[in-house]
């Protein structure tokens, strides 16, 4: 009996392409990044005991988290929750931009840098320059003994696993939560998160790998609507996508996701940017997604969303479960579990990847290696 098998199909586990086995490893992958750091309503970050021992982490005024691609939307997310959570003010800057721009730091000022990969050049350079001024400099990265480990005075690991596909999912969503991590972290440190905050914080975290299940076995299902929606949209030209708030960075994550995999242009925008020229674009033929998922600007995105509408372009809403109300203003609703505000990208995220992915299977792209991508950037 011959069996007919090769190496990367065993890889693959089953599924066509590495993006659609990452997308489904999330649960997994974020299970343990928590594991061993939240236990019980407690945080625990044993790596950046060192640090704290020394004092390092008590002076800090400011933070500033220097990353690329979806880590620097990573980044744009966490600046959200990091400064709510320790009332320190963060900047989130793309690192091809950090390096150049004579930037102002020094040993108050925390600089994070983000790289799944940890080989990323520009983030390499702009920790050296960081480190230069002084500052101390906190990695996150999901591969071991990567060129920024040995820049860094600390590491906190994504421990997503290997992630083949060149676009980056599951690294995403952990370096999204490593940094929420790592905000909480600080925002005890500083007596801004206060223990009954902090268990109330820590319980909503340990049910995201459920809820992320949730989303997963619902678009497995054959009635599931993602993969019929994306079959009706892989013609399109162009997508907008749009949020606020902690929408915005997921829009933008959104559409680099649609654009890498796919090739359809895409682009990210805040809701209320819209008008100052970007709904110029809108028309009949441009379909554009939503995030409205439960926030404190719903209402400021719905009408945004009306807006679109009024437009005759084709909508399509990521919003929270029982959010009935808003299939009145959209052609296409994508729920996600309900969840609290800073939390819900990590949910709104991955119908987004689904959707990303049945586009390109649909158009026929090489999902797993788009054209002039490389999985690390390690030239400029
Ligand atoms: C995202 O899907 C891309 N692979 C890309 O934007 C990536 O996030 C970027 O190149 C940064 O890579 P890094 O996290 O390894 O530094």
């Amino acid at each position: 009996l011959a069996i007919d098998w090769d190496i990367e199909a065993a890889e693959k586990g089953g599924y066509s392409h590495f993006a659609i086995k990452e997308i489904n490893e999330q649960p997994e992958a974020l299970r343990r990044a928590l594991l061993g750091r939240v236990h019980q309503g407690e945080l625990r970050l044993p790596e950046l005991d060192a640090l704290r021992a020394s004092g390092t982490l008590d002076n800090i005024l400011r933070i500033v988290i220097v990353a690329c691609g979806s880590s620097y939307h990573a980044s744009l997310l966490a600046k959200y929750a990091i400064e709510k959570w320790t009332r320190i003010p963060v900047e989130a800057i793309t690192a091809s931009e950090f390096r150049y721009c004579e930037p102002i730091m020094g040993p108050d000022t925390l600089c994070v840098a983000v790289t799944q990969s940890g080989e990323t050049l520009d983030t390499i350079v702009g920790v050296r320059q960081a480190r230069e001024h002084g500052s101390p400099v906190i990695a996150i990265t999901n591969v071991v003994a990567s060129g920024i480990t040995r820049l860094s005075d600390a590491v906190l690991y994504l421990h997503a696993g290997p992630e083949i596909c060149v676009v980056s999912t599951k690294t995403f969503v952990n370096s999204v939560s490593v940094l929420y991590l790592l905000g909480l972290y600080l925002g005890q440190q500083n007596g801004q998160v206060q223990p009954e905050q902090m268990r109330k914080l820590l319980d909503e975290f340990e049910r995201l790998p459920g809820q992320i299940q949730d989303i997963l076995d619902k678009a497995n299902a054959p009635d599931d609507i993602i993969a019929p929606l994306a079959q009706r949209m892989a013609q399109v030209r162009s997508m907008v996508f749009i949020g606020r708030g902690v929408g915005y960075p997921t829009a933008l994550e959104g559409a680099l996701k649609l654009k890498e995999i796919s090739y359809i242009h895409a682009e990210g925008f805040p809701a209320g940017e819209l008008k100052h020229g970007s709904i110029a674009l809108l028309d009949p033929e441009t379909p554009l997604i939503g995030i409205a998922t439960a926030s404190h600007v719903y209402d400021k995105i719905v009408s945004n969303i009306q807006e679109v509408r009024a437009r005759d372009a084709h909508v399509i809403v990521v919003a929270t479960e029982g959010d009935e109300k808003i299939k009145q203003h959209a052609h296409d609703v994508l729920y996600v579990p309900s969840a609290l505000e800073a939390f819900s990208p990590l949910l709104a995220t991955i119908p987004l990847q689904l959707f990303a992915y049945y586009v390109a299977v649909a158009r026929g792209c090489n999902v797993d290696q788009p054209r002039n991508l490389a999985k690390s950037v390690t030239v400029e």
